[in-house]
């Protein structure tokens, strides 16, 4: 029983094992190709001997197949070429390809045999991934004029590009506003991309501007940016508000000149109100000083006498006793 499964087992897989060692006698590895849209890229492959001996590889003719479809997007057989023009042997005998004006649409897998001398290479494959960059972006706001502290929708777009990036958005003072925006990508007809992101302020302050957006790319590197100054509209600001801020600035400037002078010539008074006191104590209403304003008056008429008693105190009923 165990025999019959041996025999059985080699009978079928002989077929593989005596084919193998033929097949892997040569193949073809090929690296895979990142393209830039537009540009020419190249497909590098090389041949990968394994057998001894120096004899060169002629290449007799070439079929590349897109992944699961049946034609060939292109053939080449000598020095004919067929299917899509875009692809061409790099050189002679050089199983490398190269492909003009690369498009997004040729990104993916692909399946390459080559007929040579040393007999037929099924083995080879490469990938291609094409990249496109975007353009510079473009500013724009939904609202023709903002309101300080109102509301304001800004775009940030930038189309052409692939594969999908992003935009992140700073403000004047290098603020991230990245959280506050929504990011659209788009397809266009040419499998290129359109991103379009909105920063939305429900409260926007005009110190904030100008704005800026960048635009990164899959891989996060940064691929263009721009700013943008929204005509935002402070209330008042052009007219009365200014003027009026103007003055009061200038009031300010003069307040602590004007406190320091004030307080000198109240203070200057003050001295010359206490040194007038010291000199005439006789305001006191005291009897002595009087006596002494009578030594005074003392060469003078009664009616001198008077004058200094009224002078001197001037009560009125000092002045009726007189009388
Ligand atoms: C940016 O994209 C948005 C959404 O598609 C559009 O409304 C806006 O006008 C675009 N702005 C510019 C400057 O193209
Ligand atoms: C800005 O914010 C975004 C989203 O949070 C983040 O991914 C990005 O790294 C930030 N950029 C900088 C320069 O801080």
């Amino acid at each position: 029983m165990a025999s019959a499964v041996l025999l059985f087992l080699t009978v079928m897989l002989s077929p593989v094992c005596f084919g193998a060692p033929t097949k892997s006698l040569i193949s073809v590895e090929c690296q895979p190709a990142f393209g830039v849209a537009g540009q020419i890229t190249k497909i590098s492959c090389s041949f990968k001997k394994n057998f001894e001996g120096n004899q060169d590889i002629i290449i007799t003719a070439g079929t590349v197949k897109r992944r699961g479809e049946t034609d060939p997007v292109f053939w080449f057989q000598k020095d004919v070429m067929k299917g899509d023009h875009r692809f061409k042997p790099a050189s002679k005998n050089d199983p490398s390809l190269l492909l003009t004006d690369a498009a997004v649409s040729d990104g993916g897998q692909y399946d390459y045999t080559v007929l040579t001398n040393r007999g037929i290479i099924e083995d080879g494959t490469f990938r291609i991934s094409v990249t496109a960059k975007y353009s510079k972006p473009t500013m724009s706001s939904l609202q023709k004029e903002v309101e300080d502290g109102g509301t304001a929708d800004f775009y940030c777009n930038s189309s052409g590009g692939y594969p999908a990036g992003t935009i992140h958005w700073f403000d004047s003072t290098n603020t991230n506003w990245t959280m506050s925006a929504t990011l659209e990508v788009r397809e266009r007809e040419d499998q290129l991309l359109e991103m379009s992101s909105k920063l939305t302020f429900t409260s926007i302050d005009s110190s904030w501007a100008p704005f800026r957006c960048v635009v990164l790319n899959s891989k996060f590197v940064k691929e263009g940016e721009e700013t943008f100054q929204p005509n935002i509209k402070v209330p008042g600001k052009s007219d009365s508000q200014s003027g009026g801020g103007g003055e009061f600035k200038l009031e300010t400037k003069y307040v602590a000149p004007i406190v320091v002078i004030g307080s000198l010539i109240v203070g200057l008074l003050l001295v010359l109100l206490l040194r007038g006191r010291c000199k005439h104590p006789a305001r006191r209403p005291s009897t002595v000083p009087i006596l002494s304003d009578f030594r005074d008056a003392e060469s003078g008429t009664a009616e001198d006498v008077t004058r200094a008693l009224t002078e001197k105190n001037p009560t009125k009923e000092a002045t009726e006793m007189m009388r």
